[in-house]
């Protein structure tokens, strides 16, 4: 079973690759992120954090410490390995909304 999570990671980063023109929308959506946070960040279920509107910076700052497990979430701490490179462009995006 633990193979299953490792498979959908990598077929997310051939999503992420394919998107060259990366936009903040375009990695929020083709990395995952819209499938548990809502079109746009914009969460409708309470398990999962509304991202609309939050400052960009605290954004980063949060996707770097899931990223180096300073923030613990086993969900989050796999998924935002996902979002180097672009987590100004997501930030941006997001806290645009
Ligand atoms: C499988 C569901 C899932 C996916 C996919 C997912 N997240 Fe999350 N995310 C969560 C959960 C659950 C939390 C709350 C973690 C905690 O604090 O325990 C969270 C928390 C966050 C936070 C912190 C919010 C805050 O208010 O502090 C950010 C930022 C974030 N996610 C961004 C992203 C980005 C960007 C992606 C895509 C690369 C993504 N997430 C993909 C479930 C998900």
């Amino acid at each position: 079973m633990k193979k299953i999570p490792v498979l959908i990671l990598l077929i997310m980063s051939i999503f992420a690759v394919n998107s060259a023109q990366a936009s903040g929308e375009a990695m929020f959506n083709s990395l995952g992120c819209s499938s548990c946070h809502g079109a746009g960040g914009h969460s409708t279920k309470p398990e999962y954090p509304v991202l609309a509107g939050k400052d960009s910076k605290y954004i980063v700052k949060q996707l770097e410490d899931f990223r180096t497990g300073v923030r613990k979430s086993p969900t989050m701490n796999a998924m935002a390995p996902m979002a180097i490179g672009y987590e100004e462009i997501i930030a941006d995006y997001l806290a645009a909304q």
